[in-house]
């Protein structure tokens, strides 16, 4: 799955982070099929893209000649609250640290609009999405039982505030 260094580079080169629109979507659900094992259907992304406090962003990087979508994050911001929905790398272009600076690119949009917490559920069993979240300053608060219906597996329950008292977290 890995790239070589020259194409890294030249990859790393190029990023740009974007609104998503409906254009993107055969290339966001081809990566969505690569990183789930329970993908989003097109309509739930269609949702996203249409309901009034949904945001979608995606990265965008040059590979193989081409301006590709490389990765994707969808939330919700409410009042003073963020959600985080959905996030995905594709797989060959994980570990670069593209997944942290579409985060971290999120979560400076949300501080700017005047959020003040951010939360998530994520599977227990996903170590790599719960060091990133940790990475940015979610902690873990509580567990959500039988949380995912493809397997009942646990969700872990992750909070962050945003903004100057980053890094604390919400309640519990
Ligand atoms: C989770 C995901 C978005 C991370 O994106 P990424 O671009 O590969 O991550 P980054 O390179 O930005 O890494 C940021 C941090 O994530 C963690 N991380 C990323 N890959 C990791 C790995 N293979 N093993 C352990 N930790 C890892 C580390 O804390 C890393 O920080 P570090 O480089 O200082 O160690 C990506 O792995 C992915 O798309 N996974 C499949 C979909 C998914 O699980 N999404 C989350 C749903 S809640």
């Amino acid at each position: 799955m890995g790239i070589d260094a020259l194409e890294v580079a030249s990859l790393l080169s190029q990023i740009e982070i974007l609104p998503m629109s409906m254009v993107n979507l055969p290339e966001v659900m081809d990566i969505e099929r690569l990183c789930f094992p329970s993908p989003w259907s097109k309509s739930s992304f269609e949702e996203v893209l249409t309901r009034e406090y949904s945001h979608a962003y995606v990265i965008k990087g040059m590979h193989q000649g081409k301006y590709r979508v490389i990765g994707y994050i969808c939330f919700w911001m409410f009042l003073d609250e963020m959600h985080i929905l959905n996030l995905a790398i594709h797989p060959k272009f994980q570990r670069q640290g593209l997944g942290y600076n579409l985060l971290q690119y999120s979560l400076n949009l949300a501080e700017k609009r005047g959020i003040h917490w951010a939360t998530l559920e994520v599977r227990k069993s996903n170590y790599v999405a719960i060091s990133l979240y940790k990475k940015v300053g979610f902690k873990p608060v509580r567990i959500r039982h039988n949380y995912y219906l493809d397997n009942r597996e646990d969700a872990v329950v992750m909070e962050k505030i945003i903004g100057k008292k980053g890094g604390d977290t919400h309640g519990s």
